[in-house]
């Protein structure tokens, strides 16, 4: 079985190298023979490790050589795989920092393999080449010739950047029990969701940083990300936990700039801070201490309006056992709930307005 497979790389490496890709060069960066100078060559050698398609390394650290650490893209410099003035991005430092896609998971990743997974029992994985094909990778479309999973769960070709993510963070029968499903998180039908499959619901937030609007899409990977701007792009490593771009604290306490710089990136903080839209905002974040995620998600809320979806750790039901949010209009709602010992049953807010139902609420407390 290998026998002619070997026959067909030889022949295709040494004979005609184009056909593999004749438009190399045009889009695809492993195909720009300015940049890998000996072509195919650069990187399929005449005696490989056994396994592999001809490779000078293990296909897990095969990468490196040139999106590794100095000292290797130094060398593949000096052997004349790259050329001198060719800048790859160190990616294998990324994936050193505390939070990062377990590429350390090593024979597991099969090419062609099907994912999401159905059987619950395989082991999870994540490695370059479940992101980046070897050759069809771009500077445009980096996720170029990688399969994905759209938001139905069938695998189809990749349009958006959410359908690779898809692939193991959705309908995966593997899937951790802390995480949730994001194809059923971001779902349009949700009452709420975060903008990344379809615009958002609410035509009324304030807070957005322009040139975001209510019209705006948005990507995993604005919040799931380098946190060194300077740094390669991706959701390869970062040093805050759960991958994030920028700091996000879950647990209340003190509010500032860095507690909640994910959000205040695109939510201006002295909107959110003067109680533009919710006017009990300051009074939950400043005074009480209570984080974002006491209230939201940040992913969708397939139960509320607003990413609404109380964190269970400190939120409980109410003395009359009721725990919902109910909104009645716009900057209007009631929660029933009961909070480190505060009992809202219900809580009635901006304040002046009737309840549809005969239970008179009580009101949040007033700030002093
Ligand atoms: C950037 C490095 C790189 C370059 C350049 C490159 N390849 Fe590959 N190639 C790989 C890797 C990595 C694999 C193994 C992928 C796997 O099995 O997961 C591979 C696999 C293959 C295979 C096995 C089938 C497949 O697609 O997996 C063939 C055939 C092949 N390469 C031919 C070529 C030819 C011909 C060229 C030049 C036109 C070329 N390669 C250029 C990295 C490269
Ligand atoms: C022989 C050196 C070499 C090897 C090995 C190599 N690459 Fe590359 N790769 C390059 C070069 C050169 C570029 C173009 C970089 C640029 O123009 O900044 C590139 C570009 C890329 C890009 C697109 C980024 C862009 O902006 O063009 C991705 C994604 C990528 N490589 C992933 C991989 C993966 C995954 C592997 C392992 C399967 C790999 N590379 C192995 C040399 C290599
Ligand atoms: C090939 C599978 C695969 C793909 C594709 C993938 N991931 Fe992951 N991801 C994993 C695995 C495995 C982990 C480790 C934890 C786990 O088992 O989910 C992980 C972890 C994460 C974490 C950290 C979770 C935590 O608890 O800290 C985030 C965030 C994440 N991925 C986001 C993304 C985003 C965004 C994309 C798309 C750009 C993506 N992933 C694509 C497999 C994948
Ligand atoms: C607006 C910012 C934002 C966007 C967009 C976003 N995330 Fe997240 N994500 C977070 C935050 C914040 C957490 C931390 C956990 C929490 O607060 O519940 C998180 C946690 C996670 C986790 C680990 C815990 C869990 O809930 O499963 C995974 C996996 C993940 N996100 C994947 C994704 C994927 C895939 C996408 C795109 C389809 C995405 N995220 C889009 C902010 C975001
Ligand atoms: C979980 C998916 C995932 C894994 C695993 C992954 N990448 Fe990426 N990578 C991405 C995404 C998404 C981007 C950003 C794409 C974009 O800019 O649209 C990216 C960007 C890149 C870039 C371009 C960076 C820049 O700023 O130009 C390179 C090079 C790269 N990846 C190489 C690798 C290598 C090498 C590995 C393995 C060591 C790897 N990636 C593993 C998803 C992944
Ligand atoms: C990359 C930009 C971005 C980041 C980061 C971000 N948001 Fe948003 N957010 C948006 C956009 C765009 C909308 C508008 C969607 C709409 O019109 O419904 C939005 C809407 C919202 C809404 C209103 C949703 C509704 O249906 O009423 C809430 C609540 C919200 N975000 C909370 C947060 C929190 C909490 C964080 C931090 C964890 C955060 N956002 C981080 C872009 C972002
Ligand atoms: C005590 C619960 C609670 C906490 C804590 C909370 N929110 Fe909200 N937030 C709400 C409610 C309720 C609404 C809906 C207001 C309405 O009816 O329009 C809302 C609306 C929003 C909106 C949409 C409208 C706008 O202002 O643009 C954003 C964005 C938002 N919150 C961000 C945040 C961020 C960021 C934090 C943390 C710094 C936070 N929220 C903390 C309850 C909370």
């Amino acid at each position: 079985m290998l026998k002619p497979f070997f026959i067909a790389l030889v022949l295709m490496l040494f004979i005609s190298p184009s056909s593999l890709y004749s438009d190399s060069g045009n889009g695809r960066s492993h195909g720009d023979r300015n940049k890998l100078l000996k072509g195919c060559a650069s990187c399929h050698k005449g005696h490989g490790v056994y396994k592999t398609p001809m490779l000078s390394e293990r296909k897990e650290i095969f990468c490196f050589r040139c999106h590794g650490h100095n000292i290797y893209s130094e060398n593949a410099k000096k052997a004349g795989d790259i050329a001198k003035d060719v800048g790859t991005a160190n990616i294998q430092s990324e994936f050193e920092k505390p939070y990062h896609h377990p590429i350390e998971k090593i024979g597991i990743h099969r090419y062609g393999e099907i994912l999401p997974e159905a059987d619950p029992s395989m082991p999870r994985h994540s490695a370059c080449g479940d992101c980046h094909h070897h050759h069809y990778a771009g500077e445009k479309n980096k996720m170029s010739g990688v399969r994905g999973t759209s938001k139905d769960g069938a695998k189809i070709r990749i349009t958006y950047e959410y359908e690779l993510c898809f692939s193991c963070h959705s309908y995966s029968a593997n899937l951790p029990a802390y995480q949730t499903n994001k194809a059923e998180m971001f779902n349009s039908s949700n009452p709420s969701f975060h903008p990344v499959i379809a615009p958002g619901k609410n035509t009324d937030v304030p807070s957005l940083v322009p040139p975001l609007t209510t019209s705006s899409l948005i990507k995993c990977t604005d919040c799931h990300n380098n946190d060194d701007p300077a740094g390669p792009n991706g959701p390869h490593g970062s040093n805050f936990r759960y991958l994030l771009s920028k700091n996000y604290t879950t647990t209340d306490g003190s509010e500032g700039p860095f507690q909640y710089e994910l959000c205040y990136n695109c939510h201006r903080r002295s909107s959110i801070l003067s109680n533009e839209s919710f006017p009990l905002h300051d009074l939950h974040i400043s005074t009480v201490g209570a984080s974002c995620r006491t209230c939201h998600n940040p992913h969708g809320s397939n139960q509320y309006s607003h990413l609404i979806e109380f964190n269970r750790a400190s939120v409980m039901s109410s003395n009359s056992g009721q725990l919902h949010y109910t909104v009645y209009g716009s900057r209007t709602g009631q929660c029933a709930l009961n909070c480190h010992g505060k009992d809202h049953d219900p809580a009635l807010y901006p304040g002046a307005v009737q309840t549809p139902s005969s239970s008179r609420p009580s009101r949040f407390p007033s700030r002093k």
